[in-house]
């Protein structure tokens, strides 16, 4: 079954910004694309490294580690050395706040 959660308000993430949160032990990012959300595994498929230390460019992620990279809608790695896709979270906007489905 889905659970939304309620993860920060829309204006801690601006535009071309991303922002750690924790769900119980999950760790998971968020971004935001020309005032779309998205949110991904905060930690790289490669290695321990949280994404959010990384760098955003339009909706792609790279890694600070080792300059890995994913699309942020699909997940998908799109450069070496990740070559395994980041799991994907929905989101949505209630209010001013942005929600995170968990399922
Ligand atoms: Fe992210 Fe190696 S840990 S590319």
């Amino acid at each position: 079954s889905e659970v939304w959660h309620s993860v920060c308000a829309r204006d801690e993430v601006q535009a071309g910004a991303m922002l750690p949160i924790e769900i119980g032990d999950m760790h998971i990012a968020v971004y935001n694309v020309d005032d779309e959300y998205f949110a991904t595994d905060n930690i790289c498929t490669h290695g321990f490294a949280l994404l959010t230390d990384g760098f955003l460019d339009g909706d792609s992620v790279e890694c600070a580690l080792h300059g890995g990279c994913f699309n942020i809608r699909t997940g998908k790695a799109l450069c070496e050395p990740v070559d395994v896709d980041l799991r994907t979270f929905r989101t949505r906007l209630v209010d001013d706040r942005v929600e995170v489905c968990i399922d």
